[in-house]
């Protein structure tokens, strides 16, 4: 039997708890790369009548809740016995101790602008194989600016930015602005942060003025650089990816639809519509998969999908967002190794809904992850009904 160790972060239970008290230290707020917990425990963090969030309101956004984690396990034990590894500090005295065959990593990691990174490294250190994207790959992917200086230099559209950093200044930042060719409306955001973490209808500059507010704001609540880029105005869609070298294949992509945003709301999925506005009572229908495009920005879309996965090393999955500008172009907006994977399918979670689109169910997807880890690093799979069933699935998605 296959030993599959599973990896991962849990949100604490009770949200007034402070990181801090769960680790009993101090630590930086996690973040990453993911999708809201919606309707999963973690949304009760939020006042749905608050106007607009406190930073502090999006703290917890990131971390994978309890049914997400028992989900991915029950879909690794049809392949395995699995070994439940939590990323805490003690993961490496416990890695050594089980000696798994290979790793599921969904581990946001705990602290700094490298915490994706640490599991995996942790795991190439003791030489145990694993899914997902190597440690270098999930550190550039949490750095939007220098994820879009590495998509540039391969030729993969994305917009037009500068980096802000704390202390520059407000009118040099205006110039900055104006040298680089940037236009407004520009659009600013945390450089490392994931699950609309900072990300609300206040991040939209029309004027230097609504800038300099909003970039202030951001170094304020968020203690990094700030990213302001220009505000890319067409349809947005998230492109789930799921293979290796020519194989990688984008599943049906998942396209918003802002129309089903309160009256006057700025088009984009930001903290609002994940958090505040899709709610159990009143669920937002703002995703439609497959997206209705034709053939050619259908295939221009996945063009740029893959280009940037392959251009960042990603593997085994990703997920890539992408937005069209004024001429109707996909760009890259970011591109997310580790993927928000909520198995409730009423929780709105884009990569189980494309896979679903592709005829996979969420074992299959989660099981397909690993038989492609495993067959990439030449790790021998126990061939269970499932493991078939799920080879099967993925060579038909
Ligand atoms: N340059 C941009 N132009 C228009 N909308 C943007 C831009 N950058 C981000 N957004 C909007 O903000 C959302 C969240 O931004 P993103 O960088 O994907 O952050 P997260 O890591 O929180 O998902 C996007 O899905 C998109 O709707
Ligand atoms: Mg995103």
């Amino acid at each position: 039997m296959t030993r599959i160790g599973f990896a991962y972060n849990q949100k604490p239970d009770a949200v007034s708890t402070t990181l801090g008290q769960t680790l009993g230290e101090s630590v930086d707020a996690p973040a990453g790369d993911e999708e809201p917990p919606s309707r999963a425990g973690a949304s009760s963090a939020i006042d749905a009548s608050a106007a607009a969030p406190a930073a502090s309101d999006d703290e917890f956004a990131e971390w994978d809740g309890p049914e997400t984690i028992a989900a991915v396990e029950s879909a690794l034990a049809e392949l395995g016995e699995v070994v439940r590894l939590e990323a805490t500090p003690d993961f490496p005295e416990r890695l050594r101790a089980e000696r798994p065959d290979i790793v599921f990593n969904m581990a946001e990691g705990l602290r700094g602008v490298n915490r994706e990174a640490h599991v995996p490294a942790i795991l190439e250190f003791f030489g145990t194989p694993y899914s997902g994207s190597d440690p270098f790959t999930l550190s550039l992917s949490l750095d939007k600016a220098r994820t879009k200086e590495w998509l540039t230099c391969h030729g993969i559209p994305n917009a037009p930015f500068v980096l802000v950093r704390e202390g520059d200044d407000a009118d040099a930042l205006a110039e900055r602005v104006r040298a680089r060719g940037l236009r407004f409306p520009l659009f600013a955001k945390p450089v490392h942060e994931g699950s609309s973490k900072g990300i609300t209808e206040r991040n939209f500059c029309g004027s230097p003025d609504e800038l300099r507010h909003a970039v202030a704001f951001l170094l304020e609540s968020y203690a990094q650089p700030v990213l302001v880029e220009e505000f890319l105005p067409g349809r947005e869609f998230t492109c789930a990816v799921l293979g290796n070298g020519d194989a990688a294949r984008v599943l049906p992509i998942v396209g918003m639809n802002f129309g089903a945003l309160p009256a006057g709301a700025l088009p984009i999925y930001g903290f609002e519509a994940k958090w505040l506005w899709d709610r159990p009572e009143n669920p937002l229908e703002i995703f439609e998969c497959p997206a209705r495009v034709d053939a050619r920005l259908l295939s221009a879309i996945e063009r740029v999908t893959l280009g940037a996965y392959h251009a960042l090393g990603c593997r085994d999955w990703s997920r890539v967002d992408v937005r069209l500008d004024a001429a109707g172009a996909p760009h890259v907006v970011e591109v997310n190794p580790l993927p928000g994977i909520l198995p409730d399918p009423a929780d709105n979670s884009c990569f189980p809904k494309a896979a679903r689109a592709a005829g996979m169910s969420y074992d299959e997807l989660i099981q397909s992850c690993l038989l492609l880890a495993a067959e990439r690093q030449g790790v021998a799979i126990t061939a269970t009904a499932a493991a078939r069933k799920a080879r099967a699935a993925l060579a038909a998605a």
